[in-house]
This record gives C-alpha cells, structure tokens and sequence, in this order.
C-alpha cells in the first residue's frame, strides 16, 4: 500500500494537464458563434449526465481496475454530473469557517479521505478521430485522476479553476470510457480553507473540445481608451498550437456592425474612433471573431481601460465607485454546482437592487458566469482559489503569529503561483474584471509576493489587490508594492476616515468585505455609503455576503421547507449559523437588509435646499435623467393626499442639479413629506421600465409637537398590599404593586391582557447582537428582575399611580432605576410618564418599554411611522414614514436562525384591533413597537425557523427605544449613536382601548 500519493505532492500538483490558455469555446467555420450558447457549438461535447459513482472511505478501498473497461461497475449507483456528492446524500455536510476539517499536517492528508469513482461512457466517431480532443473539467473539489479507456491521462487539483487534457491519443472510434477518481482531501485542502460548506466531487461541467491539429492555443485582447476617450486602441495577441496559420479577424460594433477585418498570424492593433466604452452602467461589448480555416471562436470586447490617479480609481478616465457584493457559489439543493438558471436569478436580484460589482469570493466563479458579467454589466474582483485561514488556528497560533505560515512556506509557493495564474490567464479577456485578488485570509509572504509581481507583469491592463497583504507574521516584512489598493475588510468609518487623513497613504482604499448581512441586519449601510459619497479615496466596498448557505433539509410535517446549518448533521468542527449572513436567503428571497442596501444605493439622491430640491447622482457614467423619472406623493401626517409624475432634470454622473417642488403644501396642520420614487425609464435585462429603482422622502414640516393630554378624572380607586384597583364607567384596571405593572385591563367586559404587562429591556438578540448578547446576559439583562421601592397612588391630578423601580438580575447590582408615573383617563386612556436612571458602567441596553400579551384576535394592525418592512433606528432606509395597515402575522420576518424582528421606529401611533375592540398607543415622542406572534422567550430560545411555533396571542412591545442593529456578528461594534447607552432618559407613552368602527 502507498503511504504517500499524488495528491500530496506539493512538487507536482498537476500532471498531463494543458497549460492555462484564456476561456474560450471554438465553433465550426459555418457557425455563427456571436452571442451563441456554447452548447450550440459543433466542437463542444458536453459530457454532463447521469455517470456512476462509487464512493469509498479511502483511497486503498477503490478497486484499481475500476478505471477499466472490463471492470465490472454494475454495482456503481447513478450520480449526476455536475454535482456535489454531499448533496446526493453522500458523506457527510460539514460546514466550517476557519478551522481545517483535517489534521494540519501539510501536504499529507489523513488516510481516511472519502474518494469518488467516477465512470461514464461516450462515442467516439471517425471525424472526431482526425481532431485534437480536449477533454475539459471547469471545477473538481479538491483533486482528480482521469483515466480514458483505462490509460491513465493525469491528474489536476485546484477546485475552481479549469483543467484540460489532451485526450486524442487515448480515444477509439465508438465507445469510450472515461473513468475519474476524485480525492476529498488533497495538499490543496490546505489552499482551499474558505467559510462554506465543504464539498466535493465534479461540481462544474465536463465537456470535450474538437480541434483541428492546428489551432489558436491562446489569445489575449487589451484595449485602452486614448486621446481623452474620444479613440481607443484593441490590441490582440495569438499564440499557436501546431505551428502558426493564417488567421482572418472581424470586429463587429455592439450593434452588430462590421467596424473592421484584417488578417494576421499572431498579432494586431485595432483603432476605433468615437468608440463605445463599455462599464457596468453601460456593458456596451463589440464582438471579436478569430477566422482560421477549421475554427470560428467569438470574443466579446468591452472597451474599457482601468487606472489609478492618486487615491482615485478610473475607469475609462473617470472616477468609478463600486457597489459590491461578495458571492459564493452556493445553493441549499445543488451545492457549489450552479446552473445558467441560478447564476442569472442572481444578477437579476443584484441589478434590481443596484449592485454594480461582484468580488467571486473566495476562487474564481465558473467562467461563463464571468462573462455574463461581462453582458450583464458587473465590475468584477476576480479572486484566486486561496485561503489558508486555518493557519491561524493551529495550537498556540493565532492572527498575529501564525497568519503567515502558508504564504511564507516554501514548498507552497509554487502551488499559491499555480492558483494565481490559473485565475488570471483563464478570465484575461473579460472586461468585467477589474481587479485581480490573489486569494483571502492567507496571512502574507514570499508566496504573495512572488504571485503578486507575476500578475502584475502578465497583465499590467488591471488592479492588484490581497486582502491579507496588510498582516505581517513570521518576522518577514511585507512587500505590498505590487498591489494598486490598499484593501481591508470590516473597518469601521472612523478607521478609513482616518486613514485617509494621512498622506502618507497614497493607494486608493478598498473595503473588500464591509456590513455583515447575518440574520437581522446589515444596520451600517447608511453610515458607510456617507463615507463612500464624501471621501473620493475609497473606491467603496462589498457588502458579506450575497446569500445564505444551508443546506436542503427537507420540509416538515406541516410543509415548511428546512434549511440546515453548522451542526445541524453532527459534524466536527462547525461554525454554527455563520455561515447565514446573506443578502437573500439559501432559495433567493431578499431579506430586509436587501431592499435596505437598494436604497442606499439609489441612483440619485434627492435633499432639500432653500425650498427647492437639490438631486446628487450616484452613477458613474450616464446621465440620471436617461435612467429615471420619478412618482411622487405629498403625504399629510403619513397619507398620501396628492400624487403625480416628473422628469427629472439633467445630471451627468456625480454631479447635482435642482428641481423646483412638484406641489405646494396643504394647507391642514401637521407632517408634510414629500416622497419622490425613482422609476426606470426603459426596459432593461433585468429592470423594467416602471421598475423602482429607489426612493427619497424629504419632510416638507414637521409635526406641531402637541402634548398629548389625559381627560383627568377622578375614579374608584381601592388598593390593599398586594394592588391598586381602578375603575371607570367601562374598564377595570388592576396594577401589581411589585410589578409596577398592570396585570388586569378589563375594558368593554373583556379581559385584554393575555399574561401581566411588564417592564422590558431584553430583545431575542439578533445576529448582530452575538458578540454584546455574552455581555448583556452577564449583566443579567436577560433575567431581570424589578423591585418596586415604592407604589403610592397620588390624588393630585385625576387618578394617578407612581411606582419607584428599581432592574437588577440575580448576582448583579441594579442597572437601572426608574420612576413611573400612571395615569388614569375618564375613558380609561392610560399615560405613562417614566424617568430612567442607567448605571454607566453597565453595557448599553438591548431596548427598554413595557410590553404586554394580548388576547387571540389582536390581528389588525395599523400605524403611523416607519414602514412597511421592519425598521431600526439605524436600518430603515428601505422605509419610509408613513401610515401602514396590514396584520399581526404579516409582521414575522424570516430569517433560518430566529431574532429580533419586526420592530418599527419612529412611531407616532398604533393600533391592534380584535372584533370589538381597538388597543392603541402614542406617544409624544416617536417611540419603537413590535407586535409579534413570536415572543422574545421563544425566538431567544429556538434554533431554526422550521421549530418556531406560531402563538395565537400578541405580543406587544411598546418601546421608548429599540438599540440599533449594526453588523457586529462581523463588523465594528454598534456606533454609540443607535445603542441605548444615555444615563437620563424619559418617555411619555399613551394608550387604552376605542371601539372598533366600521372602516
Ligand atoms: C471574512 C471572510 C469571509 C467570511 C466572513 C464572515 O473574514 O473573508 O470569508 O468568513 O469573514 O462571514
Ligand atoms: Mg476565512
């Protein structure tokens, strides 16, 4: 038996495999290959289909003549191809951030290593006899042997890059047997330690290439932007496989007109005058087509070129922002295996959210998914298959000692080199890429380094950017010279704000991960698109992460669908849910903090100025007043009362202009705002004319702040030592003198409480809330306590109750002291008045309010502040203040790990109605409610949204304050700003019961 194997050869990492050559796909000479499926190509085999497979424990288990033809595979299962063997119910799911799911132990791999073989059979006829094959793999996690027809071919490794064989000797007419042994555990496991499930198998397509013997091997296509972009220059380059031939070459425009043709072997320059450029906003592509005699490959162009000027990054010459997203490959059903279908769905979603930039975080994404980029319109960090995070978790390593171990090893250079070039070379002619990356979370080294300046020399046309290049271990000092941007991830703005100020720092910086999108959140969008819209030396950021990965578990007996997370299938080590921290959810539906970064991406802003408004593009390139046009609506006091539609006027990119009112003001008292929404003027692929693209409200007046007022009264008061009753012509209150709360409303004959009301500071912490959720519940805020110090009802004013309150938890010392004052109304109206008193050196509160369960039957919901989605004080920027109707149930938001949720801030007022009755609440100051069929207890205590039980009572949650939610699962700590940290505070909270009128 062999102890030591190919695939833990760092010397060797490939064998029989063709040098990287750019992506490309060649047609027959009578094909028209612009804009064609490569399906449709006469010299492309697609061998994707059901293939057998045999998975073993260990490499000494596989049979070795199972890559025979005569071996006998009847007994092997059918598995698809392309797939992820854990999602066809193989081995196990683990997910793991950063610790190696294997013994660090480079470049061995533990002997028990899941192993696939893999047989399919294809034909063979006389005319592709006389061809080059190429048999191509685009990914294979994490290492492959192929044999054909029993002769062993090579192997490669390097999950998510492209192999390619020569397989024209092995081949026979008829029918053929390809055989392919993949390895879960390679030396590349070491390369490969990204945050995600960690799959294996052939996730990406197969397929063969029919070549003439004299073929274009490679190509490459440049092209700049000259004489201040009023001309451009394309420049090609062809390499030769089988000797140089004559090559005939034909640019079409993006409309589909020939520009020009000419003829050469190996080289030409292109000229164009009045060029379209291509960018994001405008993907405008011209098509190239390479003639030789027995091939026709298309190449689309995008004209465009990329530079840095000072801290400004510019694309065609201007200053470009991005607005990204990092995305995985990842489906809770298919894996990491990703069809035309799903990659679109999720353009589509990104374009109808105003994203303009993808980072293929953490390898490069299958490359036609690159080009649909190009197509589409996306800038692009392209990103090498590295990380090496694990690095840091070895015993007695960490972040500042052991980051570096891998960059700075030796043996792995060569293998960081070959993921780098693998990367580059294959996605070189695509316009969407701007920037390389070689790779994330890898620490720094020679290794970097080394790749770094082989970049920059092979394609001087892009950014180089390393994440990791700013950690230096080991003693080596960092060499970063060969990087354009200075890229970090999860600073908060103060951080970049001050690092700008320091011109020492001349590279344009780069928030290559930034807002963590895990469960509730992100809460920080606003506050750093501030940062990117004032400081040009940001080039902007991209937001953690595109989606949620889970894993299909199903659905339940009651049919809801079950996604799965860390630990959920027993194994070690996990990560929990952390690896739920999307923008959308596993199956693609946004979530809250989606539609909140639409908006904070709007293409346009609108602000008030000196009674006018003044519009501020956000694009880059077109001219706003192409894109959109706008709805607007005068709202009095959160109605709309008038309505209509406008032009905008002219901006060019980044620049303002102004626009006079669409309307005058009503001439009723109360809050006037304005809400212009932003609408697409025309078709696109993904937007529709009509389509909103964004919106802003701006408050034309202000409330009249009018105190809200009781009818005093004087009522039958009766109290003894335990409770002060109070009554009136239809309600009968009861209050707990050691609560300091009502534990009885009886209003129209009902009782209206489900359970006694109570003072609240906890919240079910959110995802966000991980980190502070340890601190709070060391301060006991998640079982507090009130003591009640005093209770006295005061004759003074109509009836009134004071009760002086005083919060601690078992172990600590109190936190909070408060004093409230109840009062009773002659229609039961009760207002309570309340002083708070926080203990500084406790930690901020999660919220504070009073909170109340109320009967089944509460459902109708209506309000007056910020809706219709949940909002916080520092996340509701999808929202907007208004007067919102819709149902108690309607307000569970969804996210797979239940938490905090369906709050709504800025209230002016609320209502819950039953069938006879209507419980309302204002306030004289906006304040935060939540009403919910899901209790803080339960969503605090519940793993996985598929367990939570939908109750039939209310729970209501009348808040002076609900703390922000910012992104700290990942990012800075919440800004002082939205947490409830002042020592003094104060509310004044009405509410009672109405009769319920037919509306
Ligand atoms: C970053 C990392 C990502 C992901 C994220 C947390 O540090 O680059 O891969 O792990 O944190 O979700
Ligand atoms: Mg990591």
């Amino acid at each position: 038996m062999k102890h030591r194997h190919e695939f833990e050869d760092w010397a060797r990492p490939h064998e029989g495999v063709m040098p990287n050559r750019a992506y490309y796909i060649p047609f027959a000479p009578g094909q028209d290959p612009v804009q064609a499926m490569r399906e449709s190509s006469e010299r492309f085999v697609l061998l994707n289909g059901t293939w057998q497979m045999q998975l073993y424990d260990k490499i000494s288990a596989v049979p070795e003549e199972f890559c025979q033809p005569e071996f006998d595979a009847s007994g092997y299962p059918p598995m698809p191809v392309p797939s992820c063997w854990q999602t066809q119910g193989l081995d196990q799911n683990q997910y793991s951030n950063v610790r190696y799911p294997i013994p660090f132990d480079p470049p061995f791999v533990p002997h028990q290593n899941p192993c696939g073989a893999y047989r399919t059979h294809f034909t063979v006829d006389a005319a592709m006899l006389s061809q080059q094959v190429y048999l191509n793999f685009e990914g294979v996690d994490s290492f492959f042997y192929v044999w054909v027809n029993g002769h062993r071919v090579g192997y490669s490794q390097v999950s998510h890059s492209t192999s390619e064989f020569d397989v024209t000797p092995y081949l026979v007419e008829g029918e053929n047997l390809l055989a392919v042994l993949v390895m879960k555990w390679s030396v590349g496991t070491y390369l490969e330690c990204q945050d995600k499930f960690r799959m294996s198998g052939i996730f990406r397509d197969v397929y063969l290439l029919m070549r003439p013997r004299q073929h274009i091997r490679d190509f490459g296509v440049r092209t700049w932007g000259r004489e201040n972009y009023t001309r451009a220059v394309i420049q090609v380059g062809v390499e030769w496989n089988g000797g140089e031939g004559e090559l005939e070459w034909e640019l079409y425009d993006p409309q589909g007109s020939l520009v020009c043709r000419g003829e050469a072997a190996t080289e030409f320059t292109i000229h164009l005058e009045e060029p379209h450029f291509w960018t994001a906003e405008t993907p405008e592509l011209y098509q190239l087509l390479l003639r030789t005699e027995e091939e026709v490959i298309c190449q689309p162009v995008g004209v465009r070129d990329i530079t840095t000027k000072g801290r400004q990054v510019l694309l065609n010459g201007k200053p470009l922002r991005l607005k990204g997203v990092n995305r995985h490959d990842s489906d809770p059903v298919t894996g990491f295996t990703i069809s035309y279908e799903q990659a679109l769905k999720d353009l589509a979603l990104m374009k109808q959210h105003n994203v303009n930039a993808i980072r293929s975080s953490h390898y490069p994404n299958a490359p036609w998914f690159v080009q649909m980029c190009d197509r589409y319109g996306f800038y692009m960090i392209d990103e090498a298959d590295i990380e090496c995070h694990g690095v840091t978790e070895l015993f007695g390593g960490g972040d500042e000692t052991t980051f570096g171990l891998i960059a700075q090893w030796k043996e792995f250079e060569p293998l960081i080199l070959d993921r780098v070039q693998r990367c580059i070379i294959r996605d070189k002619n695509s316009p969407a890429v701007i920037i390389w990356s070689l790779g994330n979370e890898s620490g720094h080294g020679p290794g970097f380094e080394k790749a770094g300046i082989w970049g920059r020399d092979y394609d001087p046309t892009r950014l180089m950017h390393y994440e990791g290049s700013w950690h230096q271990t080991g003693g080596h000092i960092n060499d970063t010279s060969m990087f354009d941007l200075y890229s970090r991830m999860y600073n908060e703005p103060a951080f970049v704000r001050q690092w700008l100020a320091n011109s020492a720092n001349t590279k344009p910086f780069l928030l290559v991960e930034y807002c963590h999108a895990m469960g509730n959140g992100p809460g920080d969008l606003e506050d750093y698109e501030k940062l990117f819209l004032e400081e040009p030396g940001v080039l902007g950021g991209f937001v953690w992460e595109w989606c949620d990965h889970a894993v299909d578990g199903g659905v339940t007996a009651d049919g809801r669908r079950k996604f799965l997370y860390g630990g959920d299938s027993g194994e070690f080590p996990h990560d929990i849910n952390f690896c739920v921290d999307g923008l959308v959810s596993p199956d693609r539906i946004p979530h809250t903090g989606l539609k909140e970064l639409k908006n904070v991406w709007r293409p346009v802003r609108a602000y008030l100025n000196d009674g006018e408004i003044q519009l501020r593009s956000t694009l880059d390139f077109m001219d706003v007043s192409q894109l959109a046009e706008y709805r607007w609506e005068l709202q009095l006091d959160g109605v709309v009362v008038e309505q209509g539609r406008g032009e905008l006027p002219t901006i060019s990119a980044r620049q303002t202009a102004c626009m006079p009112l669409p309307c005058g003001l009503p001439q009723q008292p109360g809050r006037v705002d304005l809400r212009l929404v932003y609408l697409a003027r025309t078709d696109g692929d993904f937007v529709k004319a009509g389509d909103e693209l964004g919106f802003d409200q701006l408050t034309l007046r202000q409330s009249e702040k009018q105190e809200l007022r009781l009818q005093p009264a004087a009522l039958a008061v009766e109290e003894d030592d335990e409770e002060i009753r109070v009554s009136g012509e239809n309600f009968a209150y009861v209050l707990n003198r050691f609560t300091g709360c009502f534990k009885s409303l009886v209003w129209n004959g009902a009782e209206r409480l489900a359970g006694p009301m109570g003072f609240n500071v906890w919240r079910a912490p959110t995802d966000n809330d991980r980190k502070i959720r340890r601190v709070w519940e060391q301060a006991g805020y998640n079982r507090a306590q009130v003591r009640v110090a005093d209770c006295q009802v005061l004759a003074e004013e109509g009836t009134a109750i004071r009760c002086d309150l005083v919060f601690a938890a078992s172990i600590r010392q109190p936190f909070l002291r408060c004093t409230a004052l109840w009062q009773i109304g002659a229609d039961g109206t009760i207002a309570l008045e309340l002083e708070g008193k926080r203990d500084e050196m406790f930690p901020f509160l999660p919220r504070f309010g009073v909170r109340m369960m109320l009967p089944a039957g509460f459902e109708q919901l209506d309000y007056t502040g910020y809706g219709p989605q949940e909002s916080y004080l520092d996340k509701k920027n999808a929202c907007w203040f208004g007067h919102f109707a819709g149902t108690v149930s309607d307000e569970y938001v969804d996210t797979i790990k239940p938490q905090e949720h369906g709050s709504h801030v800025g209230c002016e007022q609320m209502r819950l109605r039953c069938a006879d009755a209507a419980l309302w609440a204002a306030g004289d100051q906006p304040f935060s409610f939540r009403a919910s069929h899901y209790p803080q207890e339960l969503l605090t205590s519940t793993a996985h949204n598929f367990e939570l039980k939908k109750g039939d009572e209310v729970e209501l949650c009348l808040d002076y304050k609900n703390s922000g939610i910012g992104s700290n699962s990942c990012g800075p700590v919440l800004a002082d700003e939205y947490a409830l940290k002042e020592t003094e505070f104060r509310m004044r909270l009405f509410f009672g019961f109405a009769p319920v009128t037919a509306e």
